[in-house]
C-alpha cells in the first residue's frame, strides 16, 4: 500500500460535477434512503411509462432483485432518439481503425439510421422480443449498432469476445439457445486478419451437434477476405441494411426485461450467463459514467476495452451514449504500428477522458517514456483504470508521465456482475491514493467479512461483500437461478459476495487485493482455473491437470499448469507446445498457458482434494513457505514438484 495522497486539485474541483460535500450528502442519502435517492436519479433516463416503485430487492431466500419494476423505457431510445433534437449532428461514435489512416465519425442522426435499419433487418429475419442474438464482432461501429438494434426491438444480446475460439462461441450459442448471429468476414488487429466468419462457421457446426440450429448469420464486410458462404443461412449486412427502412419504432420494455447476457468465468464449471436488465442497468451506467469521469457535454471520451467485455458494454456503448457523449471505438492494439499508438490517438482526436487497463499501462511503461512524451496529451483531463489491481508504480507512471501530473486517476473497481462502477474515486470529490480504488459509489455498501462471515469494522483485511442491492446489479444467471444464489449469496448469508479480497485503511479507503477464489485475472481477462483444466484434460496425453495463477510483471497473473500425463506418455517441449495450442483452440488465445510443468503426482489430501495453496506457492517460487503438508496423502510428491518448478528465479 502506498502512503501518498493526492488531494483534489483546484482546477479539477472548479469544473467538477460532484464535490466532496455533495459526495458525502448524496452517499449518505443513497444508503440511508435508497428509494428516495434512486427515485430521484432514475429520472435521468426517459421513461415511456414512469415508475412508481423504486427498490424491491432481497438477498435472502430465492434472491429477487427488481428496480423501477413498473416503469417502461427503451435503452436504444435513451441512447439515440432522445438526443436527436438537441445533438443530432454531434458525433456519437468516433471510429479509429487498426490502420492509423482509417477513421470515421458517426453522428447521432447517422447512428439512429444505422440502428433502425439493422433493427428492421432483424425483425424481417424473425427476431423478436426476448430472442437471443449473438454478436461475435471486432471493434467496429457495427458491433454497437447490433447491440442497440437488439435493445430497440427487445431482443437480448449475447456479445462473445472476438478472441474466443469456435468451441467457446458454440458453448455460448447453445447455453442461451441463440439462433441469430451477427459477425464479420474478418477482424483486423495489429495488421493481422482474425477469421471471425470461419470461426462462426465452425461454431455453428458444433452448436448443431448440440441441438441448436443457427438460422441466420449476418455478415459485415470488413476486410473483403475470402470466406465460405452458406446460402439460405448467411446474409450480407450491407445488402440487407441498404434495403431496409431507416425508421423503426423502439419497443416499450419493462424495466426488468432482459437487456443482455454476458458470459463470465467463475471458480467452477462452465462460464455463467450474467443477465442484466433494462431500467436499473441504464440508470446506473449512465450515472456512473457521468460522475466517475466527470463527463461534460462536448468531451471526447475513450475507453480502450473491447465490446466483448462488460467494460465495453457499460462504458463504450450504453453509459456514454445514454449521456449523449462522444465515445471513441478503437479497432486495434496498443503496440501497432508502434507503442505510441494510444498517445497518438489521444492527440489526433483530442481525447479528454481516457480509460484503460493496468496491463496496458504496465506494458507501455516498459516501452519507455519517449513514446509518450513525443505526443502532447494536452487535451487529457481524466485518466481511468479498470480490470485488476493497479500496482502503485504503474499508477504513478500513468499519473506523472501520461497525465503530466495534471489528471486525476480514477481506479474503478467493479465486475461483470455489478454492471457498473462500485468502488471508485470521483474526480472532484476524492483525494487519491495510488493503488486504492478509494470509496464506494452512490448506493454501494461494501462490507469486509472474515472467513466465518463476521463483519469487520474499521481498518481491516477480509472478503469483500456488498450488503444491499444497487440498480446495476445482475439479476440472475441465465437459465440457472439456483446457480446465481449458490455462487453469490450462499457463502455469506444475506450478502452479495464478490470473490475479491480487500483491505480497508484507517481513512476508510478500499484496496482490492485480488481474487480469493479459483478465478484468474490474466491481463484483465477473467478465467476460471477449472476451464483451463478441463481444456487440458480433453487432450489425449493428459490424465490430470491443476491450474494456478502466479504474479506476472505485465499480465498481472500468468497461467501455470501442472499436468499429469497418461501412463506411457513422455513430457517434452513439443508436447508443451501442443498443449498450449490445444488450450488456445478450446478457449482462445487469452487462455494460453504461460508455464507447463509435467508432474507425476499432484498434492492431494487423503480425501482427494488438490491442495492448490501448495501449487500456488511453488508456481511463485516461494516453496520455503509451503506451510503444513502433513495432511497430504503422499507428501513425497512435493519434492518432485519443487525440483521441477518452471519459475526458478
Ligand atoms: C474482477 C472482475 C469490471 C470490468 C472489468 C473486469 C478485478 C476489476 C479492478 C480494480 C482491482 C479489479 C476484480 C474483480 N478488478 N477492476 N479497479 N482493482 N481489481 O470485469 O471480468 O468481471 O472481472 O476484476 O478481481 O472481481 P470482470
Amino acid at each position: 500500500m502506498s502512503d501518498k495522497t493526492y488531494p483534489v486539485s483546484e482546477e479539477t474541483q472548479a469544473r467538477a460535477l460532484v464535490d466532496q460535500a455533495t459526495y458525502d450528502t448524496w452517499y449518505r442519502e443513497s444508503v440511508e434512503n435508497p428509494d428516495a435517492f434512486w427515485g430521484e436519479h432514475g429520472k435521468r433516463i426517459d421513461w415511456s411509462k414512469p415508475y412508481t416503485k423504486v427498490k424491491n430487492t432481497s438477498f435472502t431466500g430465492d434472491v429477487s432483485i427488481k428496480w423501477f419494476e413498473d416503469g417502461q423505457t427503451n435503452v436504444s431510445f435513451n441512447c439515440i432518439d432522445r438526443h436527436l433534437e438537441t445533438r443530432g449532428d454531434q458525433v456519437a461514435i468516433i471510429f479509429e481503425g487498426d490502420n492509423p489512416y482509417i477513421d470515421k465519425k458517426i453522428t447521432y442522426r447517422e447512428l439512429h439510421q444505422h440502428v433502425c435499419r439493422l433493427a428492421n433487418v432483424m425483425k424481417a429475419q424473425g427476431v423478436g422480443k426476448g430472442d437471443r442474438v449473438t454478436i461475435y464482432m471486432p471493434m467496429i461501429p457495427e458491433a454497437a449498432y447490433a447491440m442497440l438494434a437488439c435493445a430497440r426491438i427487445g431482443a437480448v444480446h449475447s456479445v462473445v469476445f472476438g478472441g474466443f475460439s469456435p468451441d467457446a462461441l458454440a458453448g455460448r450459442l447453445v447455453d442461451c439457445a441463440s439462433t441469430f448471429i451477427v459477425t464479420c468476414d474478418e477482424g483486423m488487429r495489429g495488421g493481422k486478419p482474425i477469421p471471425l466468419k470461419d470461426n462462426t462457421d465452425k461454431a455453428v457446426e458444433i452448436a448443431a451437434k448440440n441441438g441448436i440450429d443457427v438460422k441466420t448469420v449476418l455478415v459485415v464486410r470488413r476486410t473483403g477476405g475470402k470466406i465460405t458462404w452458406a446460402d439460405g443461412r448467411d446474409v450480407w449486412y450491407h445488402t440487407a441494411t441498404q434495403a431496409a427502412d431507416a425508421a423503426c419504432e423502439p419497443v416499450a420494455m419493462n424495466a426488468e426485461d432482459p437487456l443482455f447476457i454476458l458470459y463470465t468465468s467463475g471458480s467452477t464449471g462452465k462460464p455463467k450467463g450474467v443477465l442484466h436488465t433494462t431500467g436499473g442497468y441504464l440508470v446506473y451506467v449512465a450515472m456512473s459514467h457521468e460522475y466517475v469521469f466527470d463527463y461534460h457535454p462536448g468531451d471526447i471520451y475513450w475507453c480502450t476495452a473491447d465490446v466483448g467485455w462488460v467494460t465495453g458494454h457499460s462504458y463504450i456503448v450504453y453509459g456514454p451514449l445514454a449521456n449523449g457523449a462522444t465515445t471513441l471505438m478503437f479497432e486495434g492494439v496498443p503496440n501497432h504500428p508502434d507503442q505510441g499508438r494510444f498517445w497518438e490517438i489521444i492527440d489526433k482526436h483530442q481525447v479528454n477522458i481516457f480509460y484503460t487497463a493496468p496491463t496496458a499501462i504496465r506494458s507501455l511503461m516498459g516501452a519507455g517514456d519517449a513514446y509518450v512524451t513525443r505526443s502532447s496529451r494536452k487535451s487529457l483531463r481524466i485518466l481511468g483504470t479498470v480490470g485488476e489491481p493497479i500496482n502503485p508504480e504503474a499508477w504513478q507512471w500513468y499519473h506523472d508521465v501520461v497525465g503530466d501530473g495534471r489528471c486525476p486517476v480514477v481506479d474503478t473497481w467493479w465486475q461483470t456482475e455489478t454492471g457498473g462502477h462500485m468502488i471508485t474515486p470521483l474526480p472532484g470529490a476524492t483525494a487519491l491514493k495510488p493503488g486504492s480504488a478509494t470509496l464506494p459509489f452512490f448506493g454501494i455498501r461494501p462490507e469486509l467479512v472474515d472467513n466465518e462471515g463476521n463483519v469487520l469494522e474499521g481498518a481491516a483485511d477480509g472478503n469483500l461483500c456488498i450488503a444491499d442491492s444497487w440498480p446495476g446489479q445482475m439479476r440472475t444467471v441465465y437459465g440457472d437461478h439456483e446457480r446465481f444464489i449458490q455462487t453469490y449469496f450462499s457463502t455469506y448469508k444475506g450478502k452479495y459476495f464478490t470473490g475479491d479480497g480487500c483491505k480497508r485503511d484507517a481513512d476508510g479507503y478500499y484496496w482490492i487485493t485480488g481474487r480469493v477464489d479459483d478465478v484468474l485475472n490474466v491481463s484483465g481477462h477473467r478465467m476460471g482455473t477449472a476451464e483451463v483444466e478441463s481444456a487440458l484434460v480433453s487432450h489425449d496425453a493428459v490424465s490430470e491437470a491443476a491450474v494456478v495463477g502466479y504474479p506476472h510483471d505485465i499480465k498481472g497473473q500468468g497461467i501455470y499448469c501442472y499436468v499429469t500425463l497418461m501412463s506411457g506418455r513422455e513430457g517434452s517441449d513439443d508436447l508443451r507446445k501442443a498443449l498450449v495450442a490445444h488450450v488456445r483452440n478450446e478457449i482462445g488465445p487469452i487462455a494460453s498457458p504461460d508455464k507447463i510443468q509435467f508432474a507425476p503426482g499432484l498434492p492431494k489430501t487423503r480425501s482427494g482434494k488438490i491442495m492448490r495453496r501448495i501449487l500456488r506457492k511453488i508456481a511463485e517460487d516461494d516453496f520455503g513457505a509451503l506451510g503444513d503438508i502433513s495432511t497430504l496423502a503422499d507428501p513425497g510428491v512435493v519434492d518432485d514438484l519443487v525440483a521441477n518448478r518452471q519459475n526458478k528465479k
